[in-house]
């Protein structure tokens, strides 16, 4: 742990205007700095630093925060290594500290457990190559086209139908069994250790660095289950670690993209056949934490699923983890009844070219797909279509992308840009939307959260006043949490230490775009401001009122949703009668 008070000195003796010159050109825009974003690519500058509150902001990617964060996300390095960097630049000493004794025994047991994976790996593998009892895998690695070459690059081995085979080499090698069982690979019973695997074919499962962290064992029939894997442990937490990215990586940093499949042996296929930036998920959906990795390696992913109801559902949540991270990503869709390793068993690496250029981006392919499913023929089948599609379209973090999927999505609903946006702000939508236009123009709701947090932000005044009348009598979602976090932090007005404090990247988002974006706000009144805020926040809850009162009048009135929708629409009268 590096002391607080060393990490505010660091941020103190730096400016973030400095820092960000040495990796992009900056010009002074008004109160800001801005250039070409260095997170993703573009032609004209988005990329914001605010020098006097010591925050950046990109307005195309949403990447955002300090010094710190800066540092982190363009080194690819973890908090205390960033502060250590800049601590350097400043000429700032960081003493480290000397292990504990705690942290020491787990140091030693980390290297216990690396030691008796890789002895694991051996015995699979040499079981597999040398030893009669691997036959009946040879010949099913050979049924499968699996050559040597590839063998060897998986590190593929067999587990022997024994009980105890890796127990007795695990032992005879001078390894700690006890540790042996932390990882689940060896059981133990009132009648002695015991394997986790037998008569499986083994992949061993490496980090990103190569070191073996798992195995998954495959049966070689149609027993069920298919697959064994690790348990999670120590080393292994299936969540966030991508199946083959050792391998990938290097074809990953030529091509900046990144293929995802969702089998051992869809892997193999596309890797065999040349296509080796791909990395798949062990048996498990894909996480946040997965999308976050994928992130910090490349620019975009390619989704590659069963063309099945299951590939579709799973590719159409990755979007939603892939819009979340602000992660461009595409659908490759595979001719119905194909998998990845089918596909490339009967087609050429040149069809799998082909159909990859052909790769839809994925809100395109959802929103496709929901159309397919429901017909927007009805007013009510399209007021389903649309609130399926706003909380993903709300995820879209780049305006130009999000202009052209609003134009698209009406045009394929026919019905108003305008109509959609009220839906977003949860209006009730009529017959009347869905034929040309119009309506009276209130500012977009979510401009007017962001002046009340930037009021909230830059006014002490503003500040009580709201204090006064309630945080939640005003804001709502991801601008209320940002509020209270403020409220609660006695960091007072240190925004850019703020920014370190909000963990959600979304929150950091909408946070560091505020710091970049209130110049508006320097010569104003804010009384006037605040007031008209508030009356527009005022008019907004009154027409959810509305939304609610029509809902309920088709509701049977002994129904619990009844009974709720009652309560939320009395708590929102109590607190607009606060206003
Ligand atoms: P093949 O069918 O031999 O081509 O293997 P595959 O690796 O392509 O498997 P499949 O397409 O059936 O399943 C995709 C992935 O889901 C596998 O690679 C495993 O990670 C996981 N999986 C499939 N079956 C099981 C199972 O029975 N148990 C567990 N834990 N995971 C499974
Ligand atoms: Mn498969």
């Amino acid at each position: 742990m590096i002391p607080e008070e060393k990490v505010r000195e660091v941020a103190e003796r730096l400016s973030i205007v400095e820092v960000v010159s040495d990796y992009l050109p900056l010009r002074r825009a008004g109160s800001n700095f801005s250039g070409l974003c260095p997170f993703h690519a573009e032609k004209t500058p988005s990329f914001n630093v605010n020098p006097a509150r010591e925050i950046f902001h990109c307005f195309g990617c949403g990447a955002g925060g300090n010094v710190f964060s800066f540092i982190m996300k363009i080194e690819g390095l973890s908090f205390p290594e960033a502060v250590k960097l800049l601590a350097r630049k400043s000429g700032i000493e960081i003493e480290e500290r000397q292990l504990t004794p705690a942290e020491r025994k787990s140091q030693d047991e980390h290297v216990q457990f690396l030691k008796i994976n890789d002895l694991t790996t051996a015995y699979y593998r040499s079981v597999l190559l040398n030893s009669a009892e691997g036959e009946p895998a040879r010949k099913y690695l050979a049924n499968r086209s699996v050559e040597p070459d590839i063998s060897e690059a998986y590190r593929l081995g067999f587990a022997p139908d024994r009980r105890d085979g890796l127990v007795k080499h695990l032992k005879n090698n001078g390894a700690d069994l006890d540790s042996a069982v932390k990882l689940g690979i060896v059981r133990k019973s009132d009648s002695g250790w015991y394997d986790l695997f037998r008569n499986r074919l083994i992949f061993p499962i490496r980090d990103g660095r190569g070191q073996v962290i798992a195995f998954a064992g495959r049966v070689l029939d149609a027993t069920l289950p298919k697959y064994i894997n690790s348990p999670e442990s120590p080393l292994y937490h299936k969540s966030s670690v991508l199946f083959g990215l050792d391998m990938a990586l290097p074809s990953i940093r030529t091509g900046n993209a990144i293929i995802i499949v969702e089998g051992y042996f869809d892997h193999l296929a596309l890797y065999r056949a040349g296509v080796q930036n791909v990395v798949a998920t062990c048996g498990t959906a894909l996480t946040g934490t997965h999308a976050g990795l994928i992130k910090r390696h490349a620019e975009r992913v390619y989704t590659l699923f069963d063309s099945d109801n299951a590939g579709k559902k799973a590719t159409i949540r990755s979007m939603e983890l892939f819009l979340e991270q602000r992660i461009p990503a595409y659908v490759i869709t595979l001719p119905a009844g194909d998998d990845p390793d089918s596909f490339l068993t009967a087609h050429t690496a040149d069809d799998f070219a082909a159909l990859r250029a052909k790769a839809r981006p994925a809100f395109e392919y959802f929103v496709h797909s929901l159309l397919a499913e429901t017909p927007p023929d009805s007013v009510d089948s399209k007021v389903r279509v649309i609130d399926d599609i706003v909380p993903r379209f709300r995820k879209i973090a780049d305006l130009v992308e999000r202009d052209l999927y609003e134009k698209e999505i009406c045009r394929l609903l026919g019905i108003t840009v305008h109509a959609f946006r009220k839906r977003m702000g949860g209006g009730v939508l009529s017959s009347r939307d869905s034929t040309q236009n119009q309506g009276n123009s209130l500012p977009a709701y979510d401009n007017v959260q962001d002046t009340l947090l930037a009021l909230l932000l830059n006014y002490p005044e503003a500040r009580s006043e709201i204090e006064r009348i309630g945080l939640e009598t005003v804001l709502t979602g991801d601008h209320l949490e940002i509020a209270r976090l403020l409220m609660d932090s006695d960091h007072g007005l240190d925004l850019s230490r703020l920014s370190e404090l909000i963990e959600n990247p979304e929150q950091k988002t909408l946070f560091s775009r505020i710091m970049v974006s209130d110049g508006y706000l320097a010569d104003i009144e804010w009384r006037t401001v605040f007031d008209q805020c508030t009356r527009s926040h005022e008019k907004k809850q009154l027409s959810s009122i509305k939304d609610i009162a029509s809902r309920l009048a088709v509701l049977d009135a002994n129904s619990e949703e009844y009974g709720l929708l009652l309560k939320q629409a009395d708590s929102l009268r109590t607190r607009k009668s606060k206003l």
